[in-house]
This record gives structure tokens, sequence and C-alpha cells, in this order.
């Protein structure tokens, strides 16, 4: 089986390129599709205190096949939890649901910038990793201003910023600020989200043609070449599975330039960071 290849994050770790995002998978479901997904290689699962199955999820993890150190667990603290000892208490909550004793990786969801709690949230999250929770932290939705301000505050740079990012919105600008920064972006919804219309497009269809491979995996492999980190999820296991086959072929430059054309500015498909989000 393919090891995942690994990009380094600037706290000294490192992290599985390609992961299995869990959003909208039911507690129930979890133990399954996770255990399935973990058969099929990943090693790398993106859950969060908002997605509400953390258990389940925890649940594949005590069964699985490999090790817990060969895994690579992320959750995420939701927006309701913000505050210094909230968040510490949550993320405790988070660790007993999951029957884990650290998490590979833990970020805020959202900033939440009305409620002006996130400075406060990253001092916990600090606190957390040096008690040895957590062995990284990092933000997801945040916008520059917002990961300026926690560095401004606390000196501690996010490891990661999990950001909705797919060929129909790239996020070039902000890539390259991440990138001066030496921020890792993990992308969420990578094919374009529930109602994708990606996974159909005529000329993604013909590069896969060309590859012997499926739209779902030439848009994952878009990503993984661009040193992106990348979040891929189905409830589906046979499509999990597909979309970590992705290992036996590379894109060419013109394929590559073909798909970063379909860039658009309202490309987006989910709330603006800074929009007062009630999803978790
Ligand atoms: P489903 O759970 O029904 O498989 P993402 O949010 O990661 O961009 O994915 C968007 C949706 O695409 C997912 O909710 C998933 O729905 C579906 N999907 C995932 N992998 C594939 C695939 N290989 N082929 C077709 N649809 C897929």
């Amino acid at each position: 089986m393919t090891d995942t290849p690994a990009l380094p994050l600037n706290d000294g770790n490192s992290i599985p390129q390609l992961g299995f995002g869990v959003w909208r998978l039911e507690e129930a479901d979890a133990p399954k599709v996770v255990g399935a997904a973990i058969d099929a290689g990943y090693r790398h699962i993106d859950t969060a205190q908002g997605y509400d199955n953390e258990a389940g999820v925890g649940e594949a993890i005590a069964q699985a096949s490999v090790a817990r150190d060969q895994l690579f667990v992320t959750s995420k603290l939701r927006n309701g939890h913000q505050g210094y000892d909230s968040a510490l208490r949550s993320l405790d909550e988070s660790l007993g649901r999951l029957k884990l004793d650290y998490l590979d990786l833990f970020l805020i969801h959202w900033p939440a910038p009305e409620h002006d709690r996130y400075a406060d949230t990253w001092r916990a999250l600090v606190e957390a990793r040096k008690q040895g929770k957590v062995r990284s932290i990092g933000v997801s939705n945040f916008l520059p201003e917002h990961i300026q301000r926690i560095i401004d505050e606390t000196g501690v740079v996010p490891a990661v910023n999990q950001l909705e990012l797919h060929p129909a919105y790239q996020q070039r600008d902000i890539r390259e600020w991440h990138r001066d920064k030496d921020i890792q972006i993990e992308c969420y919804s990578p094919l374009g989200g529930q109602e994708s219309k990606l996974l159909e497009d005529e000329m993604i269809k013909g590069i896969a043609d060309a590859h012997g491979k499926s739209t779902a995996q030439v848009i994952i492999r878009w990503h993984l070449q661009q040193n992106l980190i990348v979040l891929p999820k189905s409830s589906k296991p046979e499509r999990a599975k597909d979309n970590f086959d992705v290992w036996d072929f590379v894109l060419s430059g013109d394929d590559i330039a073909k798909i970063d054309a379909l860039d658009r500015p309202d490309g987006k498909t989910l709330p603006q960071p800074d929009e007062n989000n009630q999803l978790f």
C-alpha cells in the first residue's frame, strides 16, 4: 500500500498530504465508513466537534487494523466553545469522545470575529500543545487579518489554515500569503462540495480519460501537485477508496494549466470566513 506523502509543518511535525474528511457523516455510520477508509490506506482523518461524529470516528480508530501512532487525527473547536477555559475543557471532551490521549492537530473551526474570542482561544491551544494534548495547532476559515492578530498577540504561528479550496475557487493570493508565513493550507470541499459541477466538467473528464482515471482523482491530484493538503470526503466506501488511488499518475503542466483556468471569483460554495457562521 502506498504511504501517503507528508508535508512539513512549521513546528517540526509533518502531516500526510491526503486525508479523509468526515463532515456530514452520521455518527452511526462513522465506524464503518472511517474503518473502510483506513483499510483503503488513509492515515489522516479530519473531524470536528461540530460534525457530531467524534465518538463514531473514535470507534473506528479503536478498531483499526493500524496502530494509533500510524494515524494523524484532527479535530476542531466548536464556535460556541471559544474562550480560554472553555476551549481547554472542550478539547478534553473531544479526546474523551475520540478515546485518544492526544490529537495530532486541533483547529479553531471559524474565527467568529463577532464574538472576539479567537485570540484567547488561540492562547488555550498554545497551552494544550505545551501540555502534550495536541501535537500541532492551527486554524480554519481564518482570513490573513485574523491570523496576523493571533501571531502579533502570541508570537505563535498556526501550523495550518483549513479553507475551502478547489479548482473553481483557488484562492491564489491567499495561498501566497500563507507560503510567506510558512503555514500549510488544508483544502476542504476539494471536489467542489455537495452540489459540485466540477465532477461533471467536460474538460476535466477529458484529462481524466487521457490518464485512465476519474474526474475526482484528477482534481485530488491537482491539489497534491501544488503542495496543498487535500481532504476529500465521501459517505460511500467505494468512492473513498477511489479517491485514495491517486499515486500512479502525474498531471502534466498543460493539464494543471487547463484546470487552473477554471478559477472563478464567485466559485465559493460555503460561508465566507468572517460571516456569522451558524454551521458549527
Ligand atoms: P457522497 O458522500 O455522496 O459520495 P467534497 O465535499 O469533498 O468536495 O466532495 C463533494 C461530494 O462529492 C461529497 O459529498 C461526495 O458525496 C461526493 N464524492 C466524493 N468522492 C466522489 C467520487 N469519487 N465520485 C463522485 N462523487 C464523489
